[in-house]
């Protein structure tokens, strides 16, 4: 059973509650939003913010950041660590070159057989710079879902993990409200980030409470399950 109006929910909320100042929003490059989402995967946004205007002033596109030798990439990125993030964000960029003309891909499933750009990476993307109808989930995504949906399997588990993916893409907003799709990944991201924290999740103040499993039975940091390493 789907929750009716989650998408609406989160969109509207989105607007007003939502993070819409960031310097990687209001902007739909994608080598912007693509530098963006790596750079956010492990780190966070504060963190990331002098990095990402440092980067942006010596490298200002993807052809410029193909030029440049591996070790400027590597100085540049800093203290921001996984250095494996660095490496394929140089490879993904001389892909982009020399594979698709120098232009990103537009879909989600082209994105994703670059470096460093997995399923959820691709989708961000692919949604906020396409408006592309894909489905995100990170770590983030994967607790609010999992508590809404009282979604209790493991997601250690390859199965369970592709049955939330299924979940995730019926929960998008219809094919008529397409346009809302960037704001729509936007808005389950800053849910996940500011209201539905791993320990504290302030329900009182969430928009998809009145649709939340979870929350109506009391238990909402039972969720995500995941038992294995
Ligand atoms: N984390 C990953 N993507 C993000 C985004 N677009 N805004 C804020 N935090 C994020
Ligand atoms: Fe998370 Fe609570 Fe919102 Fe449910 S109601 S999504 S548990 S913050």
């Amino acid at each position: 059973a789907l929750p009716a109006g989650f998408a609406g929910r989160v969109v509207q909320w989105q607007r007003t509650h939502g993070r819409n100042a960031l310097p990687w929003q209001n902007t739909r490059d994608p080598y912007r939003v693509w530098l963006s989402e790596i750079m956010l995967q492990q780190t966070q946004v504060a963190a990331v913010l002098g990095y990402y205007e440092r980067f942006l002033a010596r490298f200002p596109d993807v052809q410029a950041l193909a030029a440049a030798p591996l070790d400027d990439v590597l100085a540049l990125w800093g203290g921001l660590g996984y250095y494996s993030r660095a490496r394929n964000l140089h490879r993904c960029a001389q892909d982009v070159v020399a594979l698709h003309g120098g232009a990103f891909p537009r879909t989600a499933e082209v994105l994703q057989t670059l470096p460093g750009i997995g399923p959820s990476t691709a989708a961000a993307i692919a949604s906020f710079c396409f408006g592309e109808r894909a489905a995100i989930l990170d770590g983030n995504v994967k607790r609010v879902l999992t508590r809404v949906l009282a979604f209790g399997a493991d997601l250690s588990a390859g199965a369970n993990e592709r049955a939330l993916w299924d979940h995730a893409r019926a929960l998008l907003p219809d094919r008529d409200l397409q346009e809302s799709m960037p704001r729509y990944t936007q808005g389950l991201m800053d849910i996940g980030a500011t209201v539905c924290l791993p320990r504290n999740p302030s329900c009182l103040i969430c928009p998809v409470q009145p649709l939340c499993a979870a929350a109506a039975a009391g238990n909402p940091t039972d969720y995500p399950v995941k038992t294995r390493k």
